[in-house]
């Protein structure tokens, strides 16, 4: 494989549609019309657990503009879309059962939005309640072992901990958090005969497609998703929820084109959500501090129908330190909650957040450095496989981190530094997040200008996708980034898998890499017999694509342009394919690494009250090479934003006599506002990883994981308050 060799941080252009999005001219699926178009609310249960004995939709049927209302009575029978990771929940209105508070028992169809929502109240349900489990500790809930097929175990954990001088043996727990995002989830659906056309807020446009598809037993081709821009994902948009089943059947029902917007409290309930977790990590150590052991087992929400919410929590402790015998148990238990999904650093948001404190306190219960504790037990090679990593800078982050921040300054002895009323804390974190790359594919086009248009049914969530690949395609093509047109978003392009799992950069980048490889190859066939080319017979490796033209390697003064080729071939453009999957530790010699990371924080916490504010917050991350080094700080900052709020703030509170969730608007649900972000410092370092040919890893999810339990080490270092519970509020301290 040929990696490409270039300094490993990329230009900080500013975003190619960063002009459309700040105009307004970038079009959401909210802002999407059709001429005769109506409008859809949703009607949600109010009990958690039980059945729908009855609908009288009389009222909302008399109610002004009010075209239909869709319930269980009426409602077509729909299929439910192909299984497997992030497949859809049960599709809506299928059933009378009710498993969870908020999950849709009826649509309303109305001229307007105000009527719908309007009617929408008007619509009576009569239920009969069954006691509902909401309690991880309830003995009624199913639990499911191994849900995601990721336990792991290496050697003798429980021969390990009795070789130990020192054990930790520690509960921890992460609540519910909601992904957010800040674009309210929209879906359009057209239909044109059986044809289908739909606008969506999705990270996965060719999975709605095929999930609609089934759903109205029409093929494939008939159904088409658009997704140009999406509002924020974190996760919440990569299953194909039951609204958007919900608005193509209404649009089929009524005849019309069919707008559904969620409102704020419906994104609560109606597209994902992290679970909550409550975890035990057992570490033995010897007394120099060398591991012996890790137990970590997870027990996570689940929903009571649905196993595709992939978020392994544990699985950071099989792979995260050089120690010779650990396990690793991930459990989930079905409860009446709305249908939980991936939310941004699934799994190992959580998991790092007890491992990593958990190291904390062996550091201080054996007297070492918590940064050197790591350094000890650094994974050089990948601890599972037993391979060298694809690539691996964490020692650097960690150094590279600990100079930044003055971590040696700190005096180690916890509740030691104080100023005035504030309680001074220094916290660090080591961070190894999971690799993931998926197949994809890509097509590129030249014309006769020199331009290029690269596209794929891949999709920019926000993270910069469009720019980044602009660049990546300029760069292989030889054009300037302004000659690159880039389409995203759209299922008749060349098929995509989700935006997620931080894997599209080197998804799609690797299937644009091989597109515009065989777009070169293209010309040089075009020309391989043309006595008037400069290029007559060469192979691809014989030339560099550069400044709109194929040059000779080894004599840069023999080259043609693309428009020269194309215009003596009468050709008005040429375009060629490019497929990527993901390559195999077998085939490279190399275990795939993901992007790793070193975060130190310093906290202040009032002394009287326990307010805990973050005053600074270093983030060294190993991503391999970084493609635009704005848009990749832009992720990292976002992140470490979203690590702050899981640390002091997020908690998706249920009640527990109904199910309903009890904080479900902005208002109640607290996120970090400017005021509790300090400066973010961002420093990348390390090399092009070696598993992909563009040389990178993801930095979409990484900003996130390890914020938390950075943010909590050094709330026990100010305060000799172990608090192991998120978030970390300031009545745990009191
Ligand atoms: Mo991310 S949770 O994989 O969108």
């Amino acid at each position: 494989m040929t990696i490409i060799e270039r300094t490993a941080l990329g230009a900080s252009i500013d975003r190619v549609d960063g002009r459309q999005k700040v105009s307004g001219r970038a079009q959401y699926s909210s802002d999407v019309t059709y001429p005769g178009l109506v409008h859809a609310a949703l009607v949600r249960s109010t009990i958690a657990a039980g059945r729908i004995t009855g609908i009288d939709a009389s009222r909302a049927e008399a109610a002004p503009g009010v075209v239909a209302v869709v319930t269980p009575d009426n409602a077509p029978r729909v299929e439910r879309g192909p299984d497997g990771l992030w497949s859809q929940p049960p599709p809506p209105l299928q059933q009378r059962t009710i498993v969870h508070h908020g999950q849709y028992v009826a649509l309303v169809v109305a001229d307007t939005a105000e009527q719908a929502a309007a009617a929408a109240r008007l619509v009576d349900v009569a239920y009969e309640r069954a006691e509902a489990v909401l309690d991880l500790d309830d003995p009624r809930a199913v639990t499911v072992e191994n849900p995601f097929g990721s336990d792991q175990t290496r050697g003798d954990s429980a021969a390990g901990l009795a070789a130990a001088d020192v054990i930790v043996d520690a509960g921890y727990t992460t609540p519910d958090e909601t992904n957010n995002p800040m674009g309210l989830f929209a879906t359009v659906a057209a239909w044109d005969g059986d044809r289908l056309t739909v606008h969506d807020a999705t990270q996965w446009p060719d999975a709605t497609r095929a999930t609609l598809a089934a759903a109205f037993g029409v093929p494939e081709r008939d159904v088409r998703v658009l997704a140009p821009f999406v509002g924020g994902g974190f996760g919440a948009g990569l299953r194909v929820w039951p609204h958007v089943v919900l608005t193509a059947m209404a649009a089929r029902a009524v005849g019309r084109p069919v707008k559904l917007v969620l409102t704020r409290p419906q994104m609560f309930t109606g597209i994902g959500h992290r679970t909550a977790t409550v975890q035990r990590v057992r570490i033995g150590a010897r007394r120099d501090g060398t591991l012996t052991a890790i137990e970590h087992h997870s027990v996570q929400t689940g929903a009571v129908d649905d196993d595709n919410l992939p978020e392994p929590v544990t699985a950071v402790s099989a792979v995260g330190y050089a120690c010779p015998n650990v396990t690793t148990r991930d459990s989930l238990r079905r409860l009446n909650i709305p249908v939980p999904s991936s939310m941004r650093g699934p799994g190992d948001a959580q998991g790092h957040f007890a491992l990593e404190c958990a190291l904390d306190e062996l550091a201080y219960s054996l007297g070492i450095d918590p940064l050197e504790l790591r350094l000890r037990n650094h994974a050089d090679e990948h601890p599972q496989l037993r391979l060298p990593w694809s690539s691996k800078a964490l020692r650097e982050c960690y150094e590279r981190g600990a100079e930044r921040f003055g971590w040696w300054d700190r005096d180690p002895t916890p509740h030691s530094t104080r100023r005035g009323d504030t309680l001074v804390g220094y916290g660090m974190a080591g961070v190894s997040f999971f690799w993931f790359q998926q197949p994809c594919d890509a097509r590129a086009t030249i014309d006769r200008e020199g331009r290029a248009f690269v596209r794929s049914a891949a999709t920019d969530i926000g993270t910069g996708t469009y720019t980044v690949m602009t660049q990546l395609s300029a760069e292989r093509l030889g054009l300037r980034v302004d000659q690159v047109r880039m389409g995203l978003g759209d299922t008749e392009l060349p098929t995509a898998p989700p935006q997620g799992g931080s894997s599209m950069t080197a998804s799609l980048g690797s299937a644009i890499h091989a597109a515009a490889g065989n777009l070169v190859q293209a010309f040089l066939d075009l020309v391989a017999d043309d006595i008037a080319s400069p290029l007559r017979g060469l192979a691809a490796a014989d030339v560099v694509a550069v400044d709109g033209r194929l040059q000779r390697r080894d004599d840069p003064s023999i080259s043609e342009s693309y428009g020269q080729m194309l215009e003596r071939h009468d050709r008005t453009d040429l375009t060629a394919d490019g497929s990527a999957a993901p390559a195999t530790p077998e085939e490279l010699g190399l275990a795939p690494a993901g992007p790793f990371a070193a975060r130190f924080a310093e906290v202040h916490v009032d002394a009287d009250l326990g307010r805990i504010r973050v005053a600074r917050l270093v983030s060294v991350v190993d991503a391999g090479r970084i493609l635009n080094a704005k848009t990749a700080r832009s992720q990292i900052i976002g992140g470490a934003v979203g690590g702050i709020g899981m640390a002091l703030l997020e908690d998706t509170v249920t009640d527990p006599a109904t199910g309903r969730i009890a904080n479900a608007t902005f208002g109640d649900y607290l996120i970090p506002v400017n005021a509790d972000v300090p400066d973010l410092d961002v420093t990348f370092v390390g090399e092009p990883d070696r598993f992909n040919p563009v040389g990178v890893k993801g930095v979409g999810e990484i900003g996130l994981v390890g914020v938390a339990p950075a943010i909590a080490n050094a709330v026990f270092h100010a305060t000799g308050r172990r608090i192991r519970d998120l978030p970390l509020t300031l009545d745990k301290l009191l």
